[in-house]
């Protein structure tokens, strides 16, 4: 990574532990036990590359803005670990697990309300992700709601995924490439990317809740499948139409994590994700060749070919 992109991620650290400080000691404590615990902070990277691939400019009007996507994920993975029962996140336990439901509730309330800070004097910046934090949690609404009915379909899947997901990647490529202030058709080709790497990157998510363990991911595997989400929700529906998922005495989840393992599901879908990726890397043509443009390229394929 050159030196630009690097000192910018080493600014958004800061950047996030200084809007996180609040004097009531739960909220403080609770946020930067989240945030110490690291994560891939692929976002707010997505959004430095955006930016630079597209010209840059001043690197300290940006880190705010790659701070405030990178709240909103983070946000939304203390909440969504309240609704999945998720014990373990980046190697450490969860805040639900330590501060109980209430408590990482109103801490993702509050990293969400950091945002607001953060976003204050970027005008017509706030909308791009405001759509984006809307979409993430009307797919995580969706998805709840596709659990409760079990109505599942490949269609349904990629909505939930667009909008849980890939919204807010596209956003962070588009917030990049506005503030760079990129021509109309290189934003828009950045933001078909980013929306197209977060498809890739939440099915490849849901793939090693099946296939990877708690260490290697350092979150809690199998949520998905076991609340009949993810690829195995596609796949769920499919086996039981077919068969009737639970008509053997065998335990149903490991009959169907055996099938899922065994069968063609995992391979279409890495095929899917991968088609998506090479999607999205052809849209980076528009971009003028560079060192940041390689980058994002090699962040596409780095979503797929992971191991946590
Ligand atoms: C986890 O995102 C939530 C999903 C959208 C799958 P990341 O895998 O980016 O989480 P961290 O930030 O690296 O922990
Ligand atoms: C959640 O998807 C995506 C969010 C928007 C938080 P997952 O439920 O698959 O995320 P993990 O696996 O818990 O990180
Ligand atoms: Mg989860
Ligand atoms: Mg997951």
């Amino acid at each position: 990574m050159r030196i630009n992109t690097a000192q910018g991620l080493e600014a958004v650290e800061q950047a996030m532990f200084q809007a996180i400080n609040s004097d009531v000691s739960v909220l403080r404590d609770a946020s930067s036990h989240i945030l110490q615990a690291g994560g891939k902070r692929i976002r707010p990277r997505l959004l430095l590359l955006s930016w630079e691939a597209t010209g840059g400019g001043d690197l300290a009007r940006v880190i705010p803005v790659a701070a405030a996507v990178e709240l909103v994920h983070t946000a939304s993975v203390v909440h969504d670990d309240i609704n999945d029962h998720g014990v373990m996140r980046r190697g450490r336990p969860s805040v639900n697990s330590i501060w109980g439901r209430t408590f990482a509730l109103l801490t993702g309330d509050f990293l969400f309300t950091c945002v607001y800070s953060l976003m204050a004097p970027y005008e017509d910046l706030n909308i791009i992700l405001s759509d984006a934090t809307t979409a993430l949690v009307e797919g995580e609404t969706l998805q709840a709601t596709a659990v409760r009915n079990g109505d599942f379909s490949r269609k349904s899947y990629m909505k939930i995924i667009g909008r849980k997901t890939a919204a807010l990647f596209g956003a962070s490529a588009r917030l990049g490439a506005e503030m760079a202030e990129a021509r109309g058709e290189q934003v828009e080709a950045l933001a078909r990317f980013g929306f197209n790497v977060g498809l890739a990157f939440q099915i490849t998510d849901d793939i090693l809740d099946l296939t990877a363990d708690e260490d290697q991911l350092g979150k809690t595997a199998g949520l998905d499948l076991a609340q009949g989400k993810g690829v195995a929700a596609v796949e769920a529906n499919a086996t039981n139409n077919r068969s009737g998922l639970h008509a053997s005495d065998q335990d149903p989840l490991a009959e169907l994590r055996q099938r899922l393992l065994e069968g063609d599901t995992l391979e279409e879908a890495r095929s899917q994700a991968k088609s998506l990726v090479d999607m999205a890397i052809r849209e980076l043509d528009v971009l003028p060749s560079s060192t940041a443009r390689d980058e994002l390229a090699d962040l596409a394929l780095a979503t797929i070919d992971r191991q946590s």
